[in-house]
């Protein structure tokens, strides 16, 4: 029997190998897999109901926990009377004033002369990093940058610009690559500010002063630093570079911001050329105007002496899981950011450990291969500003009922915050 165009597609897409190695663990662990879960409630202190469980959710990038501030969810709710829902027309033809006023307040508290606002950080990563090269330049990516960004760098290059790698956070091996390349008449060089995998940061200052000797732009994309880490938590790019004269820098308006959206930081002049080469700019819609006021007030929060005091909160919970996970002998990577991974391994051992947490009451992500090498799976323990002592405690309590039952990976005792 002859099967229909579709059904053919599905069973090519089928062959893929990622295909085939995900659908495998659906299969094979339907309970421990906990992907795709479908939340009921959300509580103020990450409470999540799930499958009729209530569980504390350390899955969260919302880290100073402002989606629960009621300033931030009233901005929105009369930001939609003021505004509607969505005023459905690309910014390439008109923004709403807030926009405007978003962009402002986001550049005044980030030390830059402006910002653009995107619908998503991977949005401004498929729309500037395409933009900002074309035929006689070169894209470098290091080889562990966000898959936005190297998917960013596939229409770079099928537009005619040449794209490099270098080594992870290897400012001598970006050195060789920008020097092999021969000639070309401008680089730009795209990384994370923080990966979020590890919670590791690269060597900015190196990076940057390579980039600077071998005619090369810096672009960083800081979304897991953005309102969590450096003055005001600004990111990572002015607190090591002191400027950013040779850099463009995104950042995240949905994870520590709790709003929707991303942003670049740049100059005015660039502002405008991104505006013009941007191809998600041009050809897509805003972030709805109601997260736009949202924005508005958590500039406002950032830029008060109450950011210190919700800072203190998220670090202290941070300290009092990685020093707890430490007495345990747990291998902890991280620690510089509110993401802690405690290392599990085998792929179907980090699976069945997310959920002997999860059916103890703490949902962490267990992440396998191919988000961290075979063989590396992790549970990816995010801690925000509004979990609460007893939740961290519980959280640990379990992990060490887990470590009684399976043999996880130990370390040496030693600081937790050393330990990315
Ligand atoms: C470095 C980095 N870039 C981009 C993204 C994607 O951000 P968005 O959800 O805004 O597209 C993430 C998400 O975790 C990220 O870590």
């Amino acid at each position: 029997m002859s099967s229909s165009p579709l059904q053919n597609l599905g069973q090519a897409i089928r062959q893929h190998g990622l295909v085939r190695f995900l659908e495998h663990y659906v299969r094979e662990y339907p309970d421990a897999h906990l992907k795709g879960l479908v939340v009921d409630h959300l509580g103020p202190r990450r409470e999540m109901d799930v499958n009729g469980r209530r569980v504390i959710n350390f899955g969260s990038d919302s880290f100073l926990g402002l989606d629960q501030d009621p300033r931030v969810q009233t901005a929105i709710a009369q930001a939609v009377v003021r505004w509607g829902a969505h005023n459905g027309a690309s910014r390439a033809f008109a923004s709403v004033r807030s926009n405007e006023e978003a962009e402002e307040k986001l550049a005044t508290w980030l030390g830059t002369e402006a910002a653009l606002i995107y619908p998503s950080v991977s949005l401004a990563n498929l729309g500037a990093l395409p933009g900002l090269v074309s035929k006689r330049d070169l894209l470098v990516l290091d080889e562990h940058a966000h898959n936005s960004m190297q998917e960013g760098a596939k229409i770079a290059q099928a537009n005619g610009a040449r794209v490099a790698m270098f080594s992870h956070a290897d400012p001598a091996d970006l050195e060789r690559v920008l020097t092999d390349a021969g000639e070309y008449r401008i680089a730009v060089v795209a990384l994370d500010g923080v990966y979020s995998m590890t919670g590791a940061l690269p060597p900015l200052v190196q990076l940057n002063e390579v980039c600077l000797r071998r005619n090369a732009v810096l672009y960083v994309d800081d979304a897991h630093a953005t309102a969590v880490l450096g003055h005001k938590g600004r990111g990572t790019v002015l607190d090591a570079l002191g400027n950013y004269d040779n850099t463009l820098v995104v950042g995240s308006l949905s994870k520590g911001f709790s709003c929707f959206g991303a942003f670049i930081g740049c100059t005015k002049d660039f502002k405008f050329l991104l505006k013009l080469r941007s191809s998600t700019f041009i050809f897509g819609g805003p972030v709805p105007p109601p997260y736009l006021d949202a924005v508005c007030v958590v500039c406002d929060i950032l830029n008060s002496d109450e950011y210190e005091q919700i800072h203190a909160r998220l670090e202290g919970n941070v300290r009092q899981l990685a020093e707890g996970a430490a007495k345990l002998g747990l291998v902890v990577l991280g620690g510089q950011t509110p993401i802690l991974s405690v290392l599990v391994g085998d792929e179907e051992a980090t699976l069945n450990a997310g959920l002997f947490l999860f059916e103890r009451g703490f949902y962490v992500q267990s992440v396998t291969f191919p988000a961290v090498p075979y063989h590396a799976g992790v549970l990816r323990i995010q801690v925000n500003a509004n979990h609460t002592g007893a939740a961290i405690d519980g959280l640990l309590a379990a992990l060490a009922e887990l470590q009684r039952r399976v043999v996880l990976p130990t370390a040496p005792t030693k600081d937790p915050r050393q330990a990315a």
